[in-house]
């Protein structure tokens, strides 16, 4: 494929900005927080709209846009900077980079802020700014009104449908995730611990200049949905259950799953179950096309999940009725997946403007509360496909639950199981016109390619 040029790319998205809103819009980027004192600092990552339309990161900057034209603003580091962070680009040569039209210091953004729209940035000191210079409260997510909120929906409508420069990211992004994964299969039989195998996979991003597009989850307690620690030893019976993707420096991120058996070798009651869950999983991506509604396709995990849970003797009854029931949220109780992009969660900064198509709430229903995408797929969107099997405390000893379920969950027969505490395999799917293309499909899910890697 053709790299598409970065200047080229950019200027077609403020084009299309610029069609859909006819005010002006101003996008901060942020700034880099101290940790103890100013230089000491955490990881600067700017505002995800930001980088959407000025393509690369800029610490403390903003782009004013208004008929595709776009204007950069932002300071020259002091000279005594170049003591401590050495050359850095100047305001002039950044804009040429991005294709600015103009550029200006940034106390001159005060003079231009007159009914501009705006989308509110994240790291606080940044967002004070913007309410002060724009001289009005900025709601956050669900909350947006008016100018906002016609240009999120604009803004929505572009990223939701990734265009050439961003699929050049994501696959650089999904590449390195891929490599990442396979790298911690084969530091598994040299491991003793989750952080071991951690530092294997992070260590392939870092060595391609990206870094983590979300903290990775490595862990024998899979259950634990979005478990954050790694200081746990690593036991032959164990499964390991590995949620890491990278990010690439302009910011687009990948978000893949693997489980592996620590020993290599699933026990047979791990591949049972591992099994239904890739069967939800390959059923969904079959299934997936533009026009196709995502919540279909969660029920449709939902289905495959409840009907292998019958066909294994753990749950009882018929897989439509269990799935209207929400018993199969016993075992997978968050939503199929999510949109992908910028951000792993893509989007979500706005609350469910993007993730829901207008006029549709989130369900109170138990089995589909937690579903973060509902509208019908489109060309050009790349959303996660990550069924699971979890036994999760909390859920399963939760008395409301089990008096409800107690008729359709066979105990005994679940306790045969107790290898099995998380099973997650997640993929990154492209929607194309006339199908899909899996952008992580390097990194296989069959159990004998996964435990080929492994031993
Ligand atoms: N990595 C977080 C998620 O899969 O949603
Ligand atoms: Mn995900
Ligand atoms: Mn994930």
């Amino acid at each position: 494929m053709v790299a598409q040029s970065l200047i080229e790319g950019l200027k077609q998205r403020r084009n299309k900005l610029a069609q859909a809103v006819a005010q002006p819009v101003i996008l901060w980027s942020g700034r880099g927080v101290g940790r103890n004192f100013p230089a000491n600092k955490l990881a600067f990552r700017a505002s995800s709209h930001f980088l959407y339309f000025a393509g690369i990161p800029i610490d403390n900057a903003a782009v004013r846009m208004e008929d595709g034209k776009l204007e950069l603003f932002m300071d020259n580091p002091p000279p005594q900077a170049t003591l401590w962070h050495g050359e850095t680009p100047q305001r002039e040569e950044i804009g040429a980079i991005i294709g600015a039209d103009r550029v200006y210091p940034l106390a001159e953004l005060s003079q231009k802020t007159k009914d501009a729209a705006t989308i509110a940035v994240q790291e606080s000191t940044t967002y004070q700014e913007q309410c002060r210079l724009l001289d009005r409260s900025v709601a956050f997510s669900d909350r947006l009104k008016d100018l906002d909120l016609e240009l999120a929906k604009a803004v929505v409508k572009l990223r939701s449908q990734h265009d050439p420069l961003a699929l050049q990211e994501l696959r650089q992004a999904a590449a390195v995730s891929v490599e990442a994964h396979k790298a911690g299969m084969a530091a598994t039989k040299h491991s003793t611990t989750e952080a071991q195998i951690r530092g294997a996979m992070e260590g392939v991003i870092i060595a391609h200049n990206m870094c983590c597009a979300y903290n990775s989850i490595v862990t024998v307690h899979g259950e634990v949905l979005h478990n954050e620690t790694y200081s746990n030893k690593l036991q032959p019976q164990d499964l390991l259950l590995a949620d890491v993707g990278a990010e690439t420096p302009n910011g687009w991120a990948a978000d893949i799953t693997r489980t592996w058996a620590v020993s290599g070798k699933f026990s047979s009651t791990q591949k049972d179950l591992y099994e239904i869950v890739l069967a939800a999983h390959d059923r969904c991506i079959a299934q997936m096309r533009p026009g196709v509604e995502y919540q279909e396709i969660h029920l449709l995990a939902a289905g495959v999940i409840a009907e292998g849970l019958v066909d294994l003797g753990i749950l009882k009854g018929k897989p439509q009725d269990l799935v209207a029931t929400d018993a199969h949220a016993l075992f997978f109780p968050h939503g199929v997946g999510h949109l992908l992009g910028l951000d792993v969660h893509d989007m979500e900064d706005l609350g469910d403007i993007a993730g829901y198509e207008p006029g549709r709430t989130r369900s109170d229903r138990f089995g589909l509360g937690y579903l973060r995408l509902n509208r019908p797929l489109q060309s050009g969107m790349l959303v996660t496909i990550e069924p699971g099997f979890y036994q999760v405390p909390a859920i399963l000893s939760d008395s409301n639950f089990r008096a409800k379920y107690q008729d359709v969950v066979d105990w005994e027969r679940l306790a045969q199981f107790g290898d099995v505490k998380g099973i997650r395999i997640e993929d990154d799917v492209l929607i194309t016109d006339s199908g899909t293309e899996v952008l992580t499909a390097q990194l296989p899910t069959k159990v004998a390619e996964i435990e080929a890697l492994v031993l």
